[in-house]
């Protein structure tokens, strides 16, 4: 084989081995590589997230600290217990925590040290309202029934095994408990094979773990907002 020819192969097999990294790292966020090279990722990423993301802090209020406060209300829950799974840099408890009509406390959970230190940090003014734990989505350290909302925004399709994930927070809800979760769709989905579903069999696996009152409406570009209840 001509000289030339082993050169061309070096570098298609190059190309193709960024490929993989660039998929691998940058468009899965280390999905398939496991919690911790997730997590490690986020670490990177955590002085930048918020410039990045830019919060629609109305949005936030509309969207999700709305129906939280209406279902507590609904239930007549006074002094709510609410666990954010995968709180990243604390966007959940940041728009809960701000409303005046919110008076309970959270527990805000996230993999990455430095993405919680952001949240820590951020959220600083609000005490011991907001509890920080550096723990894995999948194995989550608390009661069963223990809470009165879970919430999982953006974060269930770096999960290995997003179905056990959801079991978790399905087995520390309290009966009542109001189920919030993302489910990624749009257009990028198609590039984590495995990792999400089309709207309505997300919907139907909810319904499956035993979820009632299951409802999906469309959230920011990539994801749909859904809800459940545990009976
Ligand atoms: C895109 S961010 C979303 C953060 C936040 N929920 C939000 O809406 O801004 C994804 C977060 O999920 C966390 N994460 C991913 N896998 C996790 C796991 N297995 N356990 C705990 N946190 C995890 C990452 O560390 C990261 O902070």
């Amino acid at each position: 084989m001509p000289i030339w020819a082993y050169f061309l192969i070096g570098a298609a097999l190059a190309g193709l081995i960024g490929l993989a990294l660039h998929w691998q790292l940058v468009v899965a966020e280390g999905a398939y590589l496991g919690p911790h090279v997730v997590a490690w990722l986020y670490d990177r990423f955590a002085p930048h997230y918020d410039r990045v993301k830019q919060f629609d802090k109305a949005g936030d209020a509309l969207m999700l600290a709305a129906p939280i406060l209406k279902h507590l209300a609904v239930s007549a829950v006074s002094h709510a217990v609410v666990l954010d799974v995968a709180t990243g840099t604390g966007r959940l408890p940041d728009a809960l925590l701000a409303q005046r009509r919110f008076r309970g406390h959270i527990v805000a959970l996230d993999l990455s040290r430095r993405m919680l230190d952001r949240a820590q940090a951020k959220l600083a003014a609000y005490g011991d309202r907001v509890v920080f734990m550096r723990r894995d989505a999948q194995r989550l350290p608390f009661d069963a029934d223990a809470f009165d909302v879970v919430t999982c925004l953006e974060a269930l399709e770096f999960m290995r095994d997003q179905h056990a994930a959801v079991r978790e927070m399905w087995r520390v809800l309290k009966p009542g408990g109001l189920l919030m979760v993302s489910n990624r769709i749009g257009p990028d989905a198609w590039k984590l094979p495995g990792r999400t579903l089309p709207t309505a069999a997300f919907a139907a696996r909810l319904r499956a773990l035993g979820f009632q009152d299951v409802q999906s409406r469309p959230w920011l570009v990539d994801y749909d907002l859904v809800t459940g209840i545990k009976p």
